[in-house]
């Protein structure tokens, strides 16, 4: 095992372990609700963004306690996105993370609902005096999450996914629908350590422009894995955008150049990290990662 895979793994250990706290069962009438939410959010996924969240707190000397809860928040909100975006109405997926799909395994108005309610406990999370004593430093995350997952942020990214289908975008274009669609999460990730160390401008740029250029490689992967992947590998539905005519990178660049660019942009990211020096080796590794990933 790498470096990187044991720091995955430990790290998506500590989530779950996290995630399973705050999504106690509780023994109301609703109980399907809360089954939904865990069904959506707890064994499995990458836990990527997680991971950002504490590889970035460690630059910052921030309490692993106080990183956690974070991480597990922004979790919440990208399981909710994927639960909404499986959706009949949305992507019409059946398969997700190797499992059915949370609306496949309960029904669509529970999905709906599960998402509902993992998008708003990562607020109620962040919130919690337990993830930073410092309530400026709590409504610094709560605004900046808001941001990155609302209408200027994933929720915009979709819409312009859905504009986009059957429609010819230019590279322009398609960067800023992936930017906000994916970007803009993982940017929160990224800057989420330096919002809970309260670290200097400086390094909340240099974060910012390494998640940029990281999170388009990530999507360029995504794309790229849908037409060269494996269903029983990636654990989802593979070879929909072309069907659904969606407009990714790769329809725009073709597979070569995607991967190319792909390539380009994990040594870009990678050169905004030099001024942390050896502390941010994993926040390298990880961007190599993302685009040799093969699910
Ligand atoms: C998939 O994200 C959705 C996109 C933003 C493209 P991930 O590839 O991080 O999914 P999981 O969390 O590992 O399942
Ligand atoms: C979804 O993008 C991104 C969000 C959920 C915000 P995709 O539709 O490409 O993700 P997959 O391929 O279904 O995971
Ligand atoms: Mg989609
Ligand atoms: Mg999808
Ligand atoms: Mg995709």
């Amino acid at each position: 095992m790498s470096a990187l895979e044991a720091a995955l793994a430990e790290a998506a250990g500590e989530v779950e372990r996290t995630l399973d706290r705050l999504l106690r069962l509780p023994s109301e009438p609703h109980t399907r609700l809360f089954e939904a939410m865990r069904y959506a959010t707890l064994g499995g996924g990458k836990r990527l963004r997680p991971f950002l969240v504490l590889e970035s707190s460690g630059l910052f000397a921030v309490a692993t306690s106080c990183a956690l809860r974070v991480a597990a928040a922004v979790e919440c909100v990208h399981c909710y996105s994927l639960v909404h975006d499986d959706l009949p109405a949305m992507d019409d997926d059946d398969l997700r993370r190797g499992q059915p799909t949370t609306h496949r395994a309960f029904d669509d108005a529970t999905a709906i609902l599960a998402g509902d309610g993992l998008l708003t406990l990562a607020f109620e999370i962040l919130g919690d005096v337990e993830t930073h004593a410092d309530p400026a430093v709590r409504c610094g995350l709560v605004r900046a999450l808001g941001r990155a997952a609302g209408a200027h942020g994933m929720v915009g990214g979709q819409m312009l996914d859905i504009i986009a289908e059957g429609q010819t975008f230019d590279i322009g274009e398609i960067t800023r629908l992936q930017r906000l669609k994916t970007g803009e999460l993982f940017a929160f990730s990224c800057i989420a350590g330096a919002i809970l160390g309260k670290a200097d401008d400086h390094s909340r740029h240099a974060l910012q422009a390494y998640a940029h250029d990281m999170g388009l490689a990530f999507q360029i992967a995504d794309d790229l894995l849908d037409v060269e992947g494996h269903e029983a590998e990636v654990g989802k539905s593979v070879r929909k955008d072309g069907t659904a005519g969606k407009a990714t990178f790769v329809s725009i660049l073709g597979v070569e150049r995607a991967h190319a660019q792909a390539r380009i942009l994990v040594d870009q990211a990678i050169a905004h990290l030099d001024s942390f020096g050896a502390r941010a080796e994993n926040l390298r590794r990880v961007a190599r990662f993302v685009v040799d990933r093969r699910a």
